[in-house]
């Protein structure tokens, strides 16, 4: 186990876009929350996509969802990610891997980290089966139709999501 190498605090970051946060994303940090002593989940910015929310409502939404896991930091940065986990003493990045598909895009991400920061290790953990399907991008698309998405978002998501499409309609 990552948490009993070296009797040091085995720190981990799950990175992520969470625009928003969805209850694949919510399955990955309670699984690492429990593999490692501390687990920053951090707000990026992905400069190929534009976000629905601002980074402050990510964040909000991110920090009412974990309510409870003592374990769990969340924050946002606009910066490089590995710069982020140098700063913290951070040894791994968690990534969510749903299909094949992921798995191009994710390895060259995984690689340039690398690259940048040999002492940094990803870590992929498979998402649950219920989740296979689920995003951020299908989340919105499905509400900006007026479909529900209950119970494949954590429920204060919810009402942000059904907000944000009333005020943009
Ligand atoms: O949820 P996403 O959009 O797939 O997450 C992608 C994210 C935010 C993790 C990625 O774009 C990222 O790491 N951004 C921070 C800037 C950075 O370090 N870029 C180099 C990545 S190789």
């Amino acid at each position: 186990m990552w948490k009993e190498r070296k009797g040091k605090l085995k720190r981990a970051i799950y990175p992520g876009s969470f625009d928003p946060v969805t209850c694949g994303h919510l399955d990955i940090i309670k699984r690492a929350s429990r593999i490692f002593d501390e687990l920053y989940v951090v707000v990026f910015e992905n400069v190929g996509k534009s976000p629905l929310f601002t980074a402050e409502e990510r964040v909000e939404m991110l920090v009412e969802a974990c309510k409870g896991m003592e374990n769990v930091k969340v924050s946002c940065s606009s910066g490089l990610l590995v710069d982020f986990a140098r700063k913290h003493g951070i040894q791994v990045i968690i990534k969510g891997l749903r299909a094949v598909s992921d798995f191009d895009y994710e390895f060259k991400m995984a690689l340039m980290n690398k690259k940048l920061a040999p002492e940094v290790d990803t870590l992929f953990m498979m998402t649950s089966v219920e989740y296979l399907f689920l995003s951020s991008s299908l989340v919105k698309e499905t509400v900006s139709y007026g479909g529900c998405v209950e119970g494949l978002v954590p429920p204060n998501v919810l009402p942000k999501l059904r907000d944000k499409f009333r005020r943009h309609s």
